[in-house]
């Protein structure tokens, strides 16, 4: 029996490693991690991350061949493949602090494989590294590995989160990127073998190391890309009267376009395309593109721009200030289906309401008031941190309140700002919402999920993104 053995049991490492271990019976797979309460939490009946479809698969194979250990190095020095898929959030000090990615989880992880091995593995990048990361942990690996033999292969996640499970079923194409020796592409299919027993052959793209690192960061580029690229066209269609929307459609019948990915929005977030395109941004830098770096720069400025003009025009609309008025914040994860804060629009929204002196009343179906407190309270550089490791919530956040329920938010409300496009936010019974608010009573919404007519005819003032007033 071939056994893997997944360093990180998060959004990725938990997710991936379950459908393995369905599709593969044959196979073991065993998720560590150094943050024992995630560990108790994949073992229980409430795991860590709420991702749909992921409970399902979980209890299929959990006990069976797929186990979550805290025990690392144990099941590290079993595994005959190794997945790395520990976080490499943005270095917030020393050289290159705010965009290169700071691989120290990765090179501690590298230095106990190292220290742990005593037979040949294979070891894989699943996290996002930077273009030749490889060489680095091969380095590391080698100079430790009293003539273990070591194959690195790069083999990027291109998950969506609140698709998970969908994703990892049908993935558009699975990357592996090897050393073009025969031993490197021994490991290639060893690892090629493992995906085919559910992924057609036809999906699954062999690649040198080097491509495999870099098209993980120019996906992410230019997924994001297309975001920014909507969000500049929605403050232009503001500006002049034409609708988004239509433009999106229109655009995107042409096939050398598509239609997907073209939804504006208060802006993207999420923990990896702020972080990503950061990383290529300082890559450019360091191999001398400068012109390379500032294009790709432009669209994490782009997105900042967003959510600042949201916040400007929310204050502007509402005669100027909100200072003192209560505002119901609807949805706080980044996007729908996930219970995930990072990067979401949601902070720089809220904490720019609060520099106002606004109330917010905040409802997120999925996210609690202590991570919605946490991520208020804390600097935009400390939010990458995992749980664990950031700082304890310094202040108490005293114009903030958390409910349970979109009514109880908008209750004595003067507006309504919508930051999630949760399903139910569409259902909700606006004329209800509308008799419990202050008048004028202000629905702004970040995600263009209402209707906008109706709401109208029932007397809300509406403001959408990139539609005409
Ligand atoms: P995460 O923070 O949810 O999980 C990472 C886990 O690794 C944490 O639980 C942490 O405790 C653990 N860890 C850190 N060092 C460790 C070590 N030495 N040994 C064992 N465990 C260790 O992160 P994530 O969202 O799962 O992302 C992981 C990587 O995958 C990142 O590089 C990210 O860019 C990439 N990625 C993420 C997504 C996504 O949707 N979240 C999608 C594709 C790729
Ligand atoms: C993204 C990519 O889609 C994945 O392929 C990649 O694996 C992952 O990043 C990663 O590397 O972490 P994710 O961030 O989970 O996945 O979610 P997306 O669906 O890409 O949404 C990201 C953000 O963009 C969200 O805030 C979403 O609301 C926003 N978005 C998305 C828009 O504003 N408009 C759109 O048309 C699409």
């Amino acid at each position: 029996m071939v056994k893997i053995c997944c360093l990180g049991a998060g959004y990725v490492g938990g997710p991936t490693m379950a459908v393995i271990a369905l599709k593969c019976p044959d196979i073991e797979v065993v998720v560590v991690d150094i943050f024992e309460p995630r560990i108790i939490a994949w073992n229980s009946d409430h795991l860590p991350i709420y991702e749909p479809g992921l409970d399902d698969v979980v209890k299929q194979c959990r006990g069976k061949n797929l186990f979550f250990s805290k025990d690392v190095e144990k099941h590290v020095a079993e595994a005959d493949i190794v997945f790395v898929s520990v976080n490499t959030p943005t270095k917030t000090q020393g050289l290159g602090a705010g965009k290169a990615a700071d691989l120290a989880y990765w090179e501690s992880a590298a230095r106990m494989i190292a220290d742990v091995s005593r037979t040949d593995k294979i070891v894989v990048e699943k996290s996002t590294v930077p273009v030749k990361t490889a060489e680095a942990i091969e380095k590391i690996l080698t100079h430790n590995s009293k003539g273990i033999n070591f194959q690195i292969l790069s083999n990027p996640e291109f998950l969506a989160e609140g698709t998970a499970i969908q994703d990892l079923f049908n993935p558009d194409r699975v990357l592996i990127g090897g050393r073009e020796t025969p031993e490197g592409k021994k490991a290639i299919q060893a690892l090629k073998d493992v995906y085919a027993h559910w992924v057609p052959l036809e999906r699954i793209i062999c690649t040198n190391l080097w491509s495999a690192e870099l098209s993980k960061l120019a996906a992410n580029a230019f997924l994001a890309q297309r975001i920014s690229s909507v969000n500049a066209m929605s403050a232009l269609c503001e500006a002049t009267g034409a609708d988004v929307s239509q433009v999106s459609h229109a655009i995107g019948k042409d096939t050398r376009i598509g239609p997907k990915f073209l939804n504006a929005s208060v802006g993207f977030g999420g923990s990896c395309f702020q972080k990503d395109i950061l990383n290529l941004v300082y890559i450019c830098e360091c191999n001398g593109l400068p012109e390379v770096a500032t294009y790709w720069k432009q669209v994490v400025q782009v997105n900042e721009y967003q959510k600042t003009r949201f916040v400007n025009r929310m204050v502007s609309s509402m005669f100027n200030t909100v200072s003192g008025k209560k505002i119901a914040i609807l949805g706080f994860a980044f996007k729908k289906d996930t219970g995930d804060t990072r990067e979401t629009p949601a902070i720089g929204v809220c904490q720019g309401l609060l520099g106002d002196k606004a109330i917010l009343n905040i409802y997120d179906p999925q996210v609690s008031q202590e991570q919605i407190q946490r991520d208020l309270s804390m600097h935009k550089s400390e939010l990458d941190r995992p749980p664990h490791l950031q700082p304890a919530s310094p202040t108490a956040m005293k114009q903030v309140t958390c409910v349970w329920d979109a009514y109880e938010a908008a209750k004595g409300a003067h507006g309504i700002c919508i930051l999630t496009e949760w399903d139910e936010f569409k259902t909700l019974d606006y004329q209800k919402i509308y008799d419990d608010m202050q008048k004028p009573a202000f629905v702004f919404d970040g995600r263009n999920v209402v209707d906008v007519d109706k709401l109208r005819q029932i007397g809300f003032i509406v403001y959408t993104i990139g539609k005409p007033l």
